[in-house]
């Protein structure tokens, strides 16, 4: 049966092709998708062509992109290939996108995810021409369900001039329900309290609303998620686990955290998908998360009963995960809850209920300055996404990552990190295979200090004690953060020249 139940939206039915005719040379088209689950599968492609098309004519052909989060290659990979973007926001992690934008072809802003809607609605970003939205079903009565994201999906129907619908039935058909959407934001002053006292409490509507006379195009899809796999978790993700588990017992003990913890909230990656498998190990029971993503490892912690439900805007999953899922949605029913990029990322609602944030990092330096997003400072692996929504806000914040990289060539314990985007001011415990230190409440030599002995891999250790020790001699009126300024990035220098730190 049809997904597209709406007589007057179904009368609007076309081809990918058809449908990628409405977007021009130089508009702001925003589509659906975050994390690599619910983005626009067929007309990315299509714009794709006709804006290879139009540069082989040697005519000009691109467009502003925004998203929710990271898409696939079915759409930022398409789009970079066909140099069709001219600027990106926000959070991308396609490696075509990732070297368009390093090669100084894509203009990327990389904002928080729980700014990017608001900013637009408040107009910082101009007009948007064109929002292409991938839902799963569109009611009778003209509502739409989303799928497996929800993103900023809302603010993209809301904003845009026209709109062209993905109708996926690859999505299952009982995502009926599990959505959240919140239609109370409202522009300062008039701007209201978000009355989200627990994780899984509805403030919204379960469906996406669109003004079926802006709808332009409507086109049908079968076709799955970007769903990549994750790297099995080794020995050191066990080990940084662990380290994290012990601490949040230790926490317990000391009354500073219930027995059943806060929510949780887990970032992208490999890292913090296998702390989160390993967490269902532990002996921690009626478990809850807000949080972002929902990767294999929290589906791995709901079927094993230790976590009781989830709120977020999106999965990302594995395929086998995915294909599972989809069989076995209406068993997680009532558990699992997506919301609005907005609101899963929002920072009252991260800060009243107090979430436990776990994020990967690319580097700290020894006062634990985070470096979540660029290589020797200069190139963007993925993008801030919603570390900084969650690290800022949270209850406690761990940063999370091997202590060494490249089998390593690199230390992620640095001098001085090569790009900052969690400040010292922000960052309260930092875990590495080789253990965790626990930054609360420190000054900034004692946190070094910490940060070395504890986290540093050995190979690297003596290193940097040697480098804080000459640092404090040579500031004798700077030993608040002191740091020889020719050497502070020096590692990265010498991993530049001569491929090790
Ligand atoms: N210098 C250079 N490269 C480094 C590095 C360093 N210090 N540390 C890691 N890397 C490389 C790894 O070698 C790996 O590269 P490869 O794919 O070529 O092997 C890549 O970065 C990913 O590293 P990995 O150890 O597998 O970590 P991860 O998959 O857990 O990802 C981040 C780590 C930081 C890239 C990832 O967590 C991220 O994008 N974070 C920012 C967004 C975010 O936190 N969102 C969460 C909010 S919900």
């Amino acid at each position: 049966m049809s997904r597209i139940t709406c007589p007057e939206l179904s009368t609007k039915t076309v081809t990918a092709e058809e449908a990628a005719r409405h977007i021009d040379n130089g508009q702001r088209v925003a589509m659906s998708g975050f994390t690599g689950s619910g983005y626009p599968k067929a007309v990315p492609g299509a714009v794709a062509a006709r804006a290879q098309a139009a540069h082989d004519k040697g005519e000009d052909f691109r467009i502003e992109l925004w998203t929710g989060a990271s898409t696939a290659p079915e759409l930022d990979g398409v789009l970079a290939e066909a140099n069709a973007v001219s600027k990106r926001l926000p959070f991308q992690s396609d490696p075509a996108m990732r070297s368009s934008i390093n090669a100084g072809d894509t203009a990327y802003v990389d904002t928080h995810l729980s700014h990017a809607a608001q900013q637009a609605w408040f107009g910082f970003y101009g007009n948007l021409d064109v929002a292409v939205v991938e839902v799963a079903a569109i009611l009778p009565n003209g509502l739409l369900v989303p799928g497996s994201s929800v993103g900023n999906s809302k603010t993209w129907l809301d904003l845009a001039d026209k709109v062209i619908l993905e109708v996926n039935d690859w999505h299952p058909r009982g995502y009926e329900g599990f959505h959240d959407v919140y239609y109370g934001t409202r522009r300062p002053p008039e701007r209201l309290p978000i009355q989200l006292l627990e994780p899984m409490q509805r403030i919204g509507d379960p469906y996406l609303r669109v003004d079926p006379s802006k709808v332009v195009a409507v086109v049908e899809t079968n076709a799955p998620d970007r769903n990549l796999p994750f790297k099995p978790a080794d020995e050191d993700s066990k080990a940084i686990a662990s380290h994290l588990v012990d601490f949040l017992r230790h926490e317990i003990a000391a009354d500073r955290l219930p027995p059943e913890l806060l929510p949780l909230q887990s970032g992208v990656g490999n890292v913090a998908n296998a702390v989160m498998g390993n967490l269902a190990d532990s002996e921690f029971e009626g478990l809850t998360a807000y949080t972002e993503v929902i990767q294999d490892g929290m589906l791995d912690l709901i079927d094993s009963g230790k976590l009781a439900s989830v709120s977020a805007t999106a999965f990302s999953l594995s395929a086998e995960r995915a294909a599972d899922f989809n069989d076995r949605i209406e068993s997680y029913k009532g558990r699992i809850l997506l919301r609005t990029q907005e609101m899963s990322n929002h920072p009252e609602a991260i800060r009243r209920l107090g979430v436990i944030a776990i994020n990967g990092m690319v580097e700290a330096d020894i006062y634990g300055n985070v470096n979540s997003t660029h290589v020797s400072g200069s190139s963007i692996i993925n993008g801030i996404g919603g570390s900084g929504d969650f690290a800022r806000n949270a209850y406690l914040n761990f940063f999370v990552s091997n202590s060494q990289a490249k089998a390593g060539a690199i230390s992620a314990i640095v001098p001085f990190a090569s790009h900052i985007d969690h400040t010292e001011h922000d960052t309260q415990i930092l875990v590495t295979e080789q253990g965790l230190a626990d930054l609360r409440g420190l000054p900034p030599v004692a946190r070094a200090r910490k940060i070395i002995d504890n986290c540093a891999h050995p190979d690297y250790r003596d290193r940097l004690n040697d480098y804080l020790e000459r640092a404090i001699a040579a500031n004798p009126t700077g030993r608040h953060t002191p740091h020889i300024l020719a050497e502070a990035l020096s590692w990265h220098e010498k991993f530049q020249t001569t491929g090790h730190m």
